[in-house]
């Protein structure tokens, strides 16, 4: 894996013609791209087509979570889409209705375990015991027992995860920020280098790529940098 293909950038734009745009700067500096919400409910299916057309990797980040057969059956008409990742919540069931439903195809499942937006009252108050750590490991063990591909995760939790499962599961981390760049409204960040250093495998990067004044430029840094890191 060449360290462009390490990078994905965060398509958090409302419009395919904003997208469109982007990508069109960005040029061959990035070869993947996410899709989240905000794009994929406003054109962002067809876009991925397209991307995927173009030979763009695409990560479809839907963070699913259904009973097993409606989760089965989506994710096999995801998997026809041509994706390279889809997102499911970290939960026994989902996880492996989500691998028996990308059964025959290239689509990669991650689970996510917690979301990073929750901290240890957000899970009292969602009716969990115990913390967010304990949470987490205990889901990256049944992400890998329920054969998942690969774990979301901030890059302050890839090192612990990385002795959690086997090496070929991927870590993909967002939270990424390159030395200077603004924070935003993320808390834990780490520079392109110190997270490959740390375990990542895949960076996701969106503002300081999406909001650059050139973004070719500032991609091509990050690449840069983690084609410099050590894992
Ligand atoms: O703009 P920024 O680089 O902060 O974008 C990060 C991307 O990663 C966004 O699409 C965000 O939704 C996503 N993400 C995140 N933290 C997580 C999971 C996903 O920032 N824990």
């Amino acid at each position: 894996m060449t360290a462009r293909d390490r990078l994905i950038v965060a398509l958090d734009l409302s419009s395919v013609e904003a997208a469109q745009a982007l990508v069109t700067r960005c040029g061959d500096a990035v070869s993947f791209y996410k899709i989240g919400y905000q794009l994929g409910f406003a054109g962002g299916l067809s876009f991925a087509r397209k991307l995927i057309g173009e030979g763009k990797q695409v990560f479809l980040d839907f963070k699913l979570h259904d009973i097993g057969n409606t989760i089965e059956k989506g994710t096999e008409s995801i998997a026809k889409l041509g994706a390279t990742f889809l997102t499911v919540h970290a939960y026994p069931q989902t996880m492996k209705a989500a691998v028996a439903g990308r059964r025959g195809s290239s689509l990669k499942i991650l689970a996510v375990t917690v979301l990073t937006s929750y901290d240890d009252n957000d899970l009292a108050t969602a009716g969990y015991r115990g913390t967010v750590t304990d949470l987490v490991a205990t889901r990256a063990r049944q992400a890998a027992d329920a054969g998942i591909d690969g774990i979301v995760c901030s890059a302050e939790e890839a090192a612990a995860l990385r002795r959690i499962v086997s090496p070929s599961m991927a870590l993909v981390t967002p939270g990424i920020r390159p030395a200077g760049a603004a924070t935003g409204d993320q808390k834990r960040i780490m520079t392109p280098a110190k997270a490959i250093a740390a375990g990542a495998d895949y960076l996701v990067v969106g503002r300081p790529i999406t909001e650059a004044a050139d973004p070719k430029t500032a991609a091509e840094a990050i690449v840069a940098e983690i084609a410099t890191a050590k894992s």
